[in-house]
């Protein structure tokens, strides 16, 4: 039998451009990985058995390699504190920026607000001090923007996502525990999700340009901006709550299958289910649906995702095309958070960037600092093909 040679193996035809990249392996991811079947892993941690630790654990384990909880980490820990504070300087001239705009362009503006005045211009520092810093940038953006009054003064010491909890002037919050558990969860969750994700891929691509931490971050999240992206979970919540309001009894399973097949069949999208890479129930959608059971068994919104994660893939299946009629994360995130008291879809891509910026900033200074022992990655620079205006 004829092997394929290496050349031969990565010849690419014709079918495969134009397609996003899809499948082709581009380098080293030292955080994450994403099994097609048993999703989301976290170093060699399946990332069920983390969704539950503190958010700093999962933070130092994803740049140490370590779950120890010794001085090491207590030394983490501290630093994440002293590093976490705003300046006035900064907290103003976030106070200034337009307020019509999607909170995720004033996430962007922040970025290089805040790189351009603080920014040192290593990786590594920049790395601990935008990932301490970004719960009170977060805080002050979605404050600002929703009019919410001005941001309370950091407490970091109650904790990275507590401190976060805190500063956020959520108006009526009726279940503040929960919800602060609920954000806990939905930002380890969302730290990482291999190299290849749009945001991850974006932001390391401009890092190999040698444009700083800050700048790197804030084209990431540009990316994540968009509904194929991030903001998929803010669609997300819309497509529940659509289909929660056409269902007549909240209690029929049969009723929202029928109204998801008569969506379709009316040429209407269903937001939450399929994925690029998984071909299975995304395993932070199974975490956030045990979550919701447990914490929200009465909300009929979440009664509507948990008939659709059944359902749903019942109709998809329907279509040969589908190659993942499944749930993914944002199927539920988004439900869970408006359970949980916070109904501001609008917020819900900036606390996708608050989290992922974690992963994404682990994976620059990888590629920056560590690959290729030490000497970094080159400049981003692939191939595209000539096409003349005739051949089009
Ligand atoms: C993510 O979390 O980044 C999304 O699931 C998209 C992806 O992995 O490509």
């Amino acid at each position: 039998m004829m092997h394929p040679t290496h050349k031969q193996l990565f010849e690419i035809t014709e079918e495969q451009l134009e397609t996003g990249l899809r499948g082709y392996p581009v380098g080293y991811c030292v955080t994450s990985t994403v099994d097609p079947i048993k999703g989301l892993f976290y170093l060699e941690k399946p990332i069920s058995e983390l969704a539950h630790l503190r958010p700093e654990e999962v933070i130092y384990f994803l740049t140490t390699g370590s779950l120890e909880k010794g001085s090491d980490f207590d030394n983490f820990c501290v630093q994440l504190m002293q590093r976490s504070s705003l300046s006035p300087r900064i907290r103003d001239y976030i106070c200034s920026l337009p307020r019509e705009v999607h909170p995720m362009k004033l996430l962007v503006m922040a970025l290089e607000i805040l790189g351009g005045i603080e920014g040192e211009n290593r990786y590594p520092e920049d790395c601990l001090n935008v990932i301490a810093k970004m719960p009170e940038l977060v805080a002050t953006i979605i404050n600002y923007h929703a009019g919410w009054g001005e941001t309370p003064h950091s407490k970091p010491e109650l904790g990275y996502m507590e401190n976060f909890a805190h500063m956020l002037n959520v108006p009526k919050l009726k279940h503040s525990e929960k919800f602060t558990e609920v954000l806990k969860i939905f930002n380890i969750l969302h730290y990482d999700h291999g190299g290849g994700n749009l945001s991850a891929f974006v932001g390391k691509a401009v890092a190999s340009g040698l444009e700083d931490m800050y700048g790197s971050l804030a084209a990431a999240m540009c990316a994540l901006a968009g509904p194929r992206h991030g903001r998929a979970n803010q669609d997300a919540l819309d497509f529940v709550k659509s289909i929660h309001d056409q269902v007549r009894d909240q209690e029929d399973a049969d009723e929202v299958e029928q109204v998801v097949r008569d969506r379709l069949s009316h040429g209407g999208l269903v937001f939450g289910f399929g994925h690029a890479v998984l071909r299975a129930e995304d395993s932070r959608a199974t975490v956030l649906y045990d979550v919701a059971k447990k914490f929200f068994p009465k909300n009929s919104l979440v009664k509507t995702a948990l008939f659709l994660r059944e359902r749903g893939p019942v109709v998809l299946k329907e279509n040969p095309k589908i190659q993942n009629p499944y749930p993914n994360v944002d199927a539920i995130s988004g439900t869970l958070l408006c359970a949980a008291g916070f109904d501001f879809p609008e917020y819900f891509t900036v606390l996708f960037g608050l989290s992922r910026i974690v992963g994404i900033a682990r994976q620059i200074v990888y590629e920056r600092c560590e690959a290729r022992g030490g000497k970094g990655t080159p400049i981003v620079r692939p191939k595209y093909l000539f096409k003349s205006n005739r051949s089009r």
